[in-house]
Order: structure tokens, then C-alpha cells, then sequence
């Protein structure tokens, strides 16, 4: 028997429109998690058709998320959905190239704390009190470290409960 919403988990997936957000919704799609898909172009409508090929109910949800109103708009379009959520993979991100005392813009850099940390925190503080009332629940978040040569990236996975 196929899973139904009813049965199959559901992940929401920020940045899932391009680069790894799109490969990590394909492996959670094909482990059998439906999918919130978020996206700033019209590229999160062509990743919902792939992934609703892999059998997988679909939300693709369209957000710029570097402001606070933007963040809290995307949550209330969750909640309307009307499913607990099991997975969110705070992956949306940016960055910036060049070196911070000569190259780089400090508008630019603002508007990367504003997406790849206040989006990233704001939406967790939403997503957490639910997982933690049901008992279970998981986050991901992608992230970029910064060292003295290089910046390298790191998945960093949590349990929240469950
Ligand atoms: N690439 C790497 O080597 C690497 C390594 C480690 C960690 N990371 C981190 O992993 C994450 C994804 O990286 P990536 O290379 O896959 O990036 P990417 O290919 O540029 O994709 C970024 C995703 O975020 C979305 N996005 C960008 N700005 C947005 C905004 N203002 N509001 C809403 N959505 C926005 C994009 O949507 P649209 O395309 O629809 O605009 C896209 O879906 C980032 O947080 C990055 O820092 C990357």
C-alpha cells in the first residue's frame, strides 16, 4: 500500500529550489518524506514536479526570506498546511566573496546575517515548540565556516527530540 499524507512524514526544506536544498529534498523524497519546498525563483515549481515524480506530496512555497515579516508570512503558510512538520533543513543561504577588509560590501555582508542567521534562527523558533510538543522532530541546518584560508562547509544535523 502507498503512504498517504496521513502516514508519510513531512519535511520543509528552505533554499530547496537550487543546489544542495534541491539534492536534499530528492533523498528525503525518496526516503518517503513529503516536502515544504521553499524558493525565491520559480525554480522551486520545476524541483515540486521532480519530486512529485518520486511519488512525494509537494508544498512549493515562494520566499524571500531575508526579512522578519518575509519569515513570519512563510510560517503562516506552514501552519495552513496543516501537518506536523518531522524535518526542517534550514539550508537557505548566501555568501559573500572576498576579503573582508578590502573587497567586501558591508551592506552585502548585513544582508548575509539577515537571511543566513536571522532567517535561519527565526524560523527555527517557530519550528522547535512544535517537535518538542509532539515528542520528535529533527533540524538541519547548512552552513558555511569561516577560517583563515578558506571557508568551508559543513552540514550540521540535530536532534531536537525524537
Ligand atoms: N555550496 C557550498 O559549497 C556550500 C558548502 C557548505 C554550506 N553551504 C551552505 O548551504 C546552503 C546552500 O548553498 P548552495 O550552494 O546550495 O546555494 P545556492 O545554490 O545558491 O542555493 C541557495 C538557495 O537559497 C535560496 N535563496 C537565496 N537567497 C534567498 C533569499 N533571500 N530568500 C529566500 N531564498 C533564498 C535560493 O533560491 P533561488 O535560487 O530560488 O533564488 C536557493 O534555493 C547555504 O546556506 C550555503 O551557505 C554551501
Amino acid at each position: 500500500m502507498s503512504a498517504t499524507p496521513a502516514n508519510r512524514p513531512l519535511a520543509i526544506v528552505t533554499g530547496a529550489s537550487n543546489g544542495i536544498g534541491t539534492e536534499i529534498a530528492r533523498q528525503l523524497a525518496s526516503r518517503g518524506y513529503d516536502i515544504i519546498g521553499t524558493g525565491r525563483s520559480d525554480s522551486i515549481d520545476t524541483v515540486a514536479e521532480r519530486l512529485r515524480a518520486q511519488g512525494a506530496t509537494v508544498y512549493p512555497l515562494h520566499a524571500d526570506l531575508a526579512t522578519y515579516d518575509s519569515v513570519e508570512d512563510l510560517w503562516k503558510q506552514v501552519q495552513e498546511i496543516g501537518r506536523p512538520l518531522d524535518v526542517a533543513v534550514l539550508n537557505v543561504g548566501r555568501s559573500v566573496g572576498g576579503a573582508f577588509a578590502t573587497d567586501t560590501d558591508l551592506g552585502d555582508e548585513l544582508k548575509l546575517i539577515a537571511l543566513n542567521v536571522n532567517a535561519v534562527v527565526h524560523l527555527a523558533k517557530r519550528v522547535v515548540p512544535g517537535m518538542l510538543a509532539r515528542g520528535r522532530g529533527r533540524i538541519q541546518k547548512s552552513h558555511l565556516r569561516a577560517n583563515s584560508t578558506a571557508q568551508k562547509g559543513q552540514l550540521h544535523r540535530s536532534r531536537v527530540v525524537g
